[in-house]
């Protein structure tokens, strides 16, 4: 294999995205999941997906409801964020440690409080791709707020900055480029 794990977590973390948390109902508690394996599908019908590793409590409890929620988080919400990355995360200490608070909607998802968005997502296939399942959702009610996001990129949390400039040029002059593999030799 020419790409080590290692460049391959590297150049994917080039990719910035926003940050979100699966929520989903586990007998009658609200478990959470951090999550940027997320994107959207198709416009007709509304579908999205959500990447979950195999190993993840998530991923026992999204094949057995087959319902979940995607709240979509705001800049300030990073303590959430941290807190549903954390294998050992019991829902009951998450207000606690993180300030997470949670209404639940009509099917019994768990809607997190203050999140940008929140997706109400009927499971409709599950696909194993290696060590990942992608789960891929109909979208059945959204809410949206206004604020900025919680970014991740680089494998750090970020806030948004100023705002793309179709002025300036897409690459500076005295940018890096870090090259991995493109031009190595096959062996
Ligand atoms: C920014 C960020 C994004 C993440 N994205 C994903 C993801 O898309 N899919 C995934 O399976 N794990 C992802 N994780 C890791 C999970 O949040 C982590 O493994 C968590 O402990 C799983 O919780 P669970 O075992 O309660 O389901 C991400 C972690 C961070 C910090």
């Amino acid at each position: 294999m020419s790409v080590t794990p290692a460049e391959f977590r590297k150049a994917l973390g080039c990719f910035a995205t926003g940050v979100t948390v699966i929520t989903v109902d586990h007998e009658g508690e609200v478990h959470g999941m951090t999550a940027n394996a997320f994107t959207s599908v198709s416009l007709d019908p509304m579908l999205v997906l959500v990447c979950v590793d195999h190993r993840a409590r998530t991923h026992a409890h999204l094949h057995a409801r087959k319902r979940f929620g995607v709240n979509v988080l705001a800049e300030n919400q990073r303590a959430i964020s941290e807190y549903y990355a954390l294998a050992s995360q019991t829902h009951q200490d998450a207000e606690r440690e993180a300030g997470a608070q949670f209404d639940r909607t009509a099917h019994g998802t768990p809607v997190l409080h203050g999140a940008l968005a929140y997706l109400e997502c009927r499971l409709r296939t599950a696909e194993d791709a290696g060590d990942h399942t992608i789960f891929i959702a109909e979208v059945e009610d959204v809410v949206v707020r206004e604020g900025d996001p919680l970014l991740f990129f680089r494998g750090k949390y970020r806030a948004i900055g100023a705002a793309a400039d179709s002025s300036s040029p897409a690459l500076p002059s005295n940018s890096t480029i870090e090259r991995h593999n493109l031009a190595r030799p096959k062996r």
